[in-house]
C-alpha cells in the first residue's frame, strides 16, 4: 500500500494525528502537504501529551521520514520553536525534512491576517491569525518567499523587497494606527506593525533562521518518490477538513488551501496513482472553530457535555469549539470528495454518557424540500433544518473497550448505522486520546 492519505472529513480537529501517528507504524514516511501552523495536532504517548502544529505527527517514530512538503506554508520561528521542543522531550528531529519550494510566512502576513479579520468586524472568518491567507495569497500572486529563498541573501533580500513593497499601503495604515494608539495612551495591539517590519531587520532575521533550518531542507518530492518506487509505505497527511476545502468548502468560511485528498499530489509532488488508500477521519459527533454555516450546531446540554467531555478548545487558539451532531449529509459529501476508502471514527468515548444520541440524516431547506445532498448553494445551507435519526445512548464508559465485542451493542450499532448510511467501513474506533485506545473493527489486531 504505498501511498496513504489521512484527511479530515468535518471542520477539522477529527483526531487526524492520532490516526496518522498509529498508521504510521507500517509506513516510511509521513508527509504534510498543505496548511501551516494553523493546524494542531495532539498526541498522547507513554503517558506524555505532544502538541504540534508544524511537524508531521509521525515524529516520535525513530525510523520514520517526517517532511514538511511543498504545499505547506512554513512559519520558521514556530517551527524552530517545535524543534526545539521536540529535542527538550528528548525527540530527535534527526528525521525531519523540509520542502525547498514550501512557501514561508513573514511577519506582514501575520499582521494583515489580523488586521483583514479586524476590518471585516461581523464578517470575519474567525481565522487562526497565523498569516495563511495572506501566506498563500502571495505565493499565488507570485510575491512569495520560499524556504529555498532563505540560503541566498541576495534573492532573500530581492524577494522581500518586493513583497514589502506591494503591502506599503496597508501596513503604511497600519503604523498609522500604532501612533494614534500610542498618543491616545491606549495599549498597542498586535496587529499594528512594530520595528522589525524594515527590510533590513527582516532579511537577517530570515537568513539567520536558513541557518537553522538548512541540514533540513531538501527535494522532498523526490524524497517521496524514492520511498514510493522502493515500494515503502508513504503516508500523506492532512491539516484541516473537507468542509474547510478553499475549492469545496464553506467559502469563505474557508482556509486558504486544499485539505482534501486529491491536493496531496501537489502538496507532495507526486502523481494520483501513487495514493492508494485514503482514510477518512470522523469524529463520532461535530466541531467547528471560527465562522461560518453548521446545520447541525446544538447549544443545549448535550452540547456542553461533548464540548467539556472532548475539551473542545482548539490546539492553536484555545478557542472553544462550537459543537453539535454527527451530519451524514456533510460526511457522505466529504467522503466522495475524498475518494474516501475507509473511516476512522475517533471519540466515541465521548458520547457515552448522553440519554440519547441524534444523527443528522437529511436537511429540509427553508421551502420545506428534502435535501439528501449537500447544497450547493451556500445560501440554501444556511437555511438548512437537520432532521436526525435518534440513538439510544451506550452506558457511562467505553473508553476501556480495545475489541468490537468490548462496545456494548448500542455503540456498535451506531457505528454499523454510520458505516451503512455513508457506504464505506468504518475501520478504526478511537475510545480515546492514548494510543492504545482504539478498536480495529475487524478485530484483527
Ligand atoms: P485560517 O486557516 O487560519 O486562515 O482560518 C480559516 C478558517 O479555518 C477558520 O474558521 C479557522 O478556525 C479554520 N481552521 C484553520 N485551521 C484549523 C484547524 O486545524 N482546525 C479547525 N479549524 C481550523
Amino acid at each position: 500500500m504505498p501511498g496513504v492519505a489521512i484527511v479530515g472529513t468535518q471542520w477539522g480537529d477529527e483526531g487526524k494525528g492520532k490516526i496518522t501517528d498509529l498508521l504510521a507504524a507500517d509506513a516510511s514516511a509521513i508527509v504534510r502537504f498543505q496548511g501551516g501552523n494553523n493546524a494542531g495536532h495532539t498526541i498522547v504517548h507513554d503517558g506524555e501529551t505532544y502538541k504540534f502544529h508544524l511537524i508531521p505527527s509521525g515524529i516520535l517514530h525513530e525510523d520514520k521520514l517526517c517532511v514538511i512538503g511543498n504545499g505547506v506554508v512554513i512559519d520558521p520561528g514556530v517551527l524552530l520553536d517545535e524543534i526545539e521542543g521536540l529535542r527538550k522531550v528528548g525527540v530527535s528531529p534527526a528525521n525531519l525534512r523540509i520542502s525547498s519550494n514550501a512557501h514561508l510566512i513573514m511577519p506582514y502576513h501575520v499582521l494583515l491576517d489580523t488586521a483583514d479579520e479586524l476590518k471585516l468586524g461581523k464578517l470575519s472568518i474567525g481565522t487562526t491569525r497565523r498569516g495563511i491567507g495572506p501566506a498563500y495569497a502571495d505565493k499565488a500572486l507570485r510575491l512569495g518567499v520560499r524556504v529555498q529563498d532563505l540560503l541566498d541573501e541576495k534573492i532573500l533580500r530581492k524577494k522581500i523587497m518586493t513583497a514589502l513593497e506591494s503591502k506599503q499601503q496597508a501596513l503604511r495604515e497600519l503604523s498609522v494606527r500604532r501612533r494614534k494608539l500610542r498618543k491616545e495612551g491606549e495599549p498597542e495591539s498586535d496587529d499594528v506593525p512594530d520595528d522589525r517590519l524594515d527590510l533590513h531587520t527582516l532579511t537577517e532575521e530570515y537568513l539567520a533562521y536558513g541557518h537553522r533550518l538548512e541540514p533540513y531542507i531538501t527535494d522532498t518530492a523526490r524524497l517521496c518518490w524514492t520511498e514510493l518506487d522502493a515500494g515503502r509505505t508513504v503516508i500523506f497527511e492532512g491539516a484541516q477538513a473537507a468542509l474547510l476545502d478553499l475549492d469545496h468548502g464553506t467559502y469563505p468560511f474557508v482556509t486558504s488551501s486544499n485539505p482534501i485528498a486529491g491536493a496531496a499530489c501537489a502538496g507532495a509532488g507526486v502523481g494520483p496513482t501513487d495514493i492508494e488508500q485514503v482514510w477518512g477521519v470522523v469524529k463520532a459527533y461535530s466541531t467547528r472553530v471560527g465562522s461560518g454555516p453548521f446545520p447541525t450546531e446544538i447549544e443545549d446540554e448535550a452540547g456542553r457535555h461533548m464540548s467539556e467531555k472532548g475539551h473542545e478548545f482548539g490546539t492553536t487558539t484555545g478557542r472553544p469549539r462550537r459543537c453539535g451532531w454527527l451530519d451524514l449529509v456533510a460526511l457522505r459529501y466529504a467522503i466522495r470528495l475524498n475518494g474516501t476508502s475507509a473511516l476512522a471514527m475517533t471519540k466515541l468515548d465521548v458520547l457515552a454518557g448522553l440519554d440519547t444520541i441524534k444523527v443528522a440524516v437529511r436537511y429540509r431547506s427553508k421551502e420545506g424540500a428534502v435535501l439528501d445532498e449537500f447544497p450547493y448553494h451556500q445560501t440554501i445551507l444556511h437555511g438548512v433544518t437537520p432532521e436526525y435519526d435518534e440513538f439510544p445512548g451506550f452506558g457511562d464508559e467505553v473508553s476501556d473497550a480495545r475489541r468490537p465485542a468490548d462496545l456494548p451493542p448500542e455503540a456498535r450499532n451506531y457505528i454499523d448505522f454510520v458505516s451503512e448510511t455513508v457506504g464505506v467501513p468504518v475501520a478504526l474506533v478511537g475510545v480515546g486520546p492514548g494510543r492504545d485506545q482504539v478498536i480495529w473493527m475487524d478485530g484483527s489486531r
